[in-house]
């Protein structure tokens, strides 16, 4: 499927972008393992929302509802059962790699699959480290690919450093570390996203904080909760916040957008570069911070460099930021981002080559990118690459292009924003 976009000169309205992605999965999962039944409101209704979902209904988790609310019937830690088919995770890596830690604390057999992006992700960051605690599983190239067969049980305790920034291993290996008896140690030099602590302590589990990197887990735990508000995705609000900022003219008002300083980078990297965002009503939902946004267009931005501690808060931002960047004055570089060669897809690559049909000056570097600004775009036929945050960064830059844009693949965004080119041109004009 394929959409035209047109350049616009205006980015203008009020809007409330679907529920965060990372804590919906989280929400979905951790309310299953409670004692009792747990009410989510704001869920994200997307494809990788929802293949956790049905992974988790055919373990035998029970939800009720439709949509952004649900209820969900908690199974406690041990009232999973055999799955009688392949779970499969769709083209969701939190999915994907969240399940692994879950499957390897449960007494029975199970096999995990995905999408053709997905099969290709690395897996062995989480298999490696859950074998060390006892678990059994086997895949493709000694457990690194999907499908995965797992066979779990009780495990032991991990004392874990991190190896690569990724808040999905840190949360396998939490999730795993509530089959075993002890305390579990894992240290996160990267500061990746903390959703999955938070959502513990939340949840009544016994875990804590040493200095900035040290988090420790005493298990067994009963887990207990009632409810949970789901704050809009600072990731998915990222695309509207590039475009408000970009546009010569108009401000957006963003509601309920997640502002856990794990996640926004986004923020600080713009109001950097020039961007103007004010950040309003500051409030607190299941100890996730909360606001409302304010983005003001008609901004000169000058070119940045994104390195170091910066780049775990802007992973999934970094598409969009090179798109800001094609229209700042100077040069952007991004390093340190190695990480984004096994995403969706190799977004490096992608974004380099779909930008550069566009006619932007970027080059891309083993683990970044740079960026020449104040490039004039021409429209473009460009890919997503089946990968929903480029098609959604490409439309993005295709808004202040001299000319009309295709962008084909659009059918990704279902993944994270099914309602994206619906909200972009209701704003647009
Ligand atoms: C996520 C963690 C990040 C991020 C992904 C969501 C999560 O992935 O890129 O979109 O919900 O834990 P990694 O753990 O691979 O860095």
């Amino acid at each position: 499927m394929e959409i035209t976009i047109k350049p616009v000169e205006r980015v203008e309205g009020q809007i409330r972008v679907p529920g965060d992605k990372s804590i919906s999965h989280r929400a979905l999962l951790f309310s299953s393992l409670t004692e009792n039944t747990v009410e989510i409101e704001g869920l994200l209704e997307a494809g990788d929302t929802l293949s956790t979902l049905n992974c988790l209904k055919q373990l035998g988790a029970e939800f009720e509802g439709d949509g952004e609310k649900l209820t969900v019937k908690g199974k406690g830690l041990r009232g999973f059962k055999e799955p009688d088919n392949v779970l499969d995770a769709g083209n969701s890596g939190t999915t994907a790699r969240l399940l692994t830690g879950l499957l390897a604390g449960q007494p029975f057999h199970s096999t995990l699959t995905g999408d053709g992006s997905l099969r290709k992700r690395p897996m062995q960051r989480v298999t490696e480290p859950l074998k060390q605690m006892g678990a059994s599983i086997s895949g493709r190239h000694n457990g690194e690919l999907l499908p995965l067969s797992i066979r779990g049980y009780d495990l032991l305790p991990i004392n874990y450093t991190l190896p690569v920034a990724s808040a999905q291993v840190k949360s396998a290996l939490l999730i795993a570390a509530l089959y075993s008896r002890g305390t579990s140690e894992i240290i996160d030099r990267y500061n990746t996203r903390d959703h999955t602590e938070r959502v513990l302590r939340y949840l009544g589990a016994d875990i804590k904080k040493l200095g900035k990197h040290h988090i420790i887990l005493k298990s067994p735990v009963k887990l207990k909760g009632e409810r949970f508000r789901i704050p809009g995705d600072i990731s998915a609000a990222a695309f509207f916040i590039v475009a408000a900022t970009l546009a010569p003219r108009g401000e957006l008002y963003i509601e309920d957008v997640g502002i856990n300083p794990s996640r926004t980078g986004i923020l600080e990297v713009l109001q950097s570069m020039g961007a103007e965002i004010s950040i309003l009503n500051k409030r607190e939902y299941n100890y996730e911070p909360v606001a409302d946004l304010l983005v003001k267009g008609g901004r000169n931005l000058k070119g940045t460099e994104i390195t170091g501690e910066m780049i775990p808060r802007v992973i999934d931002e970094i598409p969009v930021l090179a798109v800001a960047a094609l229209f700042a004055e100077g040069e952007t570089v991004i390093k340190g981002a190695a990480e984004l060669r096994v995403k969706e897809s190799d977004r490096l690559k992608s974004i380099t080559l779909e930008l550069q049909k566009m006619g932007a000056l970027v080059e891309e570097l083993p683990d970044g990118l740079i960026i020449q600004g104040s490039t004039k775009l021409s429209g473009a036929r460009c890919e997503s690459h089946g990968d929903h945050r480029i098609a959604m960064a490409l439309a993005t830059a295709a808004l202040f292009a001299e000319s009309e844009s295709v962008i084909n693949g659009i059918e990704a965004v279902q993944i994270s924003f099914p309602g994206f080119f619906d909200m972009m041109s209701g704003l647009a004009s």
